[in-house]
């Protein structure tokens, strides 16, 4: 009989962190049998959909159709749909990425019903506990059996958190596996036509965090700051829900800001990748973005005060800013200006880390 694995994705940056390892588990079908579960934390199109079209994700196996809510409410939805299907169908090991919401909700119940629970991409903090994802990671990690790691701090901090050594495997960052896997595919895209942008002549933006769009007036001068010191880039800014939301009900996109800022829908997997790799910089507060500029060799402005992925600054493109409207432009000032030498791509970031994940399991399963 065949290993029944569940692989639990819920937001958009779990699906391509699952796509490759979904793929890698089917190769052996003999012994394990892959189920995927979403959560359905995110639901439109342009969060959820489009990503698994374009990764060519199978359809998930059961969609729990929690939607959006408060934290609590979301995660405990999660929790008792997941447990009344665990307790009916108990797998043999449950799967879970990154640090959202439906991780840790999937993750607490597969190891209340003594399920293994293995996370992937584990070990990462930003030592930052006004983040709620910050939360899903210390509870996820120390929750799990298995910890498989993306870069070296994440060793370090699972030692430091008392986490036993034999659980823990150094993989490398997955979804450089899928950003390998679809580098050339994305030269399809025509997004840049679509949009009337000159390859290394525009800046790419993306915001969603709660501390930076939540605050109408947080957002209105960040987009201020930006906009004035990119001048006479084009910045376009494929926009978050969330963050349209906000600029919606404040008004935030006066006609001014609205001349030099280009604002879009969501993108997809493809579209998104196209617009990153082509652009002179990106700024973000994405987790995800850190990493994938650092691959690309892009440099990479983080609108945050911490990361949880150091090794994007010490070895990567990646340069933290926090909030402050002088950092903001003299960071954009130094990159414009070329100062910023080009990084390195960190160990294991090279397209084999879902393969290294399913090698170890199937040394132990
Ligand atoms: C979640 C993750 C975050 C990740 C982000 C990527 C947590 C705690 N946070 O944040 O780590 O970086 O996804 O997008 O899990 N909404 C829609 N359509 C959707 C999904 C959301 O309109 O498909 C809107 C809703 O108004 C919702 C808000 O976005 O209230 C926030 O969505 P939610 O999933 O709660 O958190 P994100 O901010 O997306």
């Amino acid at each position: 009989m065949a290993y029944k694995v569940a692989l639990v994705v819920g937001a958009r940056p779990n699906f391509m962190k699952a796509a490759p390892l979904l793929r890698e588990l089917s190769k052996f079908n003999q012994k394990y049998d892959p189920i995927l579960i979403h959560t359905g934390q995110h639901y439109d199109h342009a969060m959820s959909q489009l990503f698994f079209d374009e990764l060519d994700i199978p359809r998930p196996d059961f969609n729990l159709g929690v939607g959006s809510d408060w934290h609590g409410a979301q995660t405990a939805k999660i929790m008792i749909k997941l447990e009344d299907m665990f307790r009916n169908d108990r797998p043999d090991l449950v799967i879970v990425f990154g640090d959202v919401n439906s991780t840790v909700a999937a993750g607490l119940v597969a190891s209340k019903l003594l399920i293994k629970v293995a996370h992937v991409e584990a070990g990462l903090r930003s030592f930052d506990r006004t983040m709620p994802e910050e939360i899903n990671r210390v509870l996820t990690d120390h929750l799990s059996d298995l910890l498989f790691v993306s870069e070296p701090s994440g060793l370090e901090n699972l030692k430091r958190e008392g986490i036993e050594s034999d659980k823990v495997v150094f993989v490398g960052n997955i979804m450089i596996d899928t950003l390998i896997q679809n580098i050339e595919k994305c030269e399809k895209s025509v997004i840049l036509e679509k949009l009337s942008l000159k390859p290394r002549r525009y800046v790419a933006v993306t915001l969603h965090r709660p501390s930076n769009v939540d605050n109408p007036e947080i957002l209105r001068s960040v987009l201020g700051t930006i906009t004035s010191a990119c001048s006479p880039l084009p910045v376009v800014f494929p926009c978050h829900p969330r963050t349209r939301e906000t600029i919606k009900r404040h008004n935030i996109l006066t006609k001014k800001l609205s001349d030099s800022i280009l604002l879009v829908e969501p993108l997809g997997y493809l579209d998104f990748l196209k617009l990153q790799s082509q652009s002179f910089f990106v700024i973000t507060d994405s987790g995800g973005i850190q990493a994938e500029t650092t691959y690309l060799g892009i440099p990479c402005i983080t609108l945050r005060n911490n990361t949880e992925s150091p090794v994007t600054v010490s070895e990567g493109t990646n340069m933290l800013t926090g909030l402050d409207p002088a950092n903001i432009s003299n960071a954009i000032t130094q990159v414009m200006r070329s100062d910023r030498e080009k990084g390195s791509v960190p160990r294991f970031w090279d397209g084999k880390t879902s393969e290294r994940i399913v090698t170890y399991l199937n040394g132990i399963m």
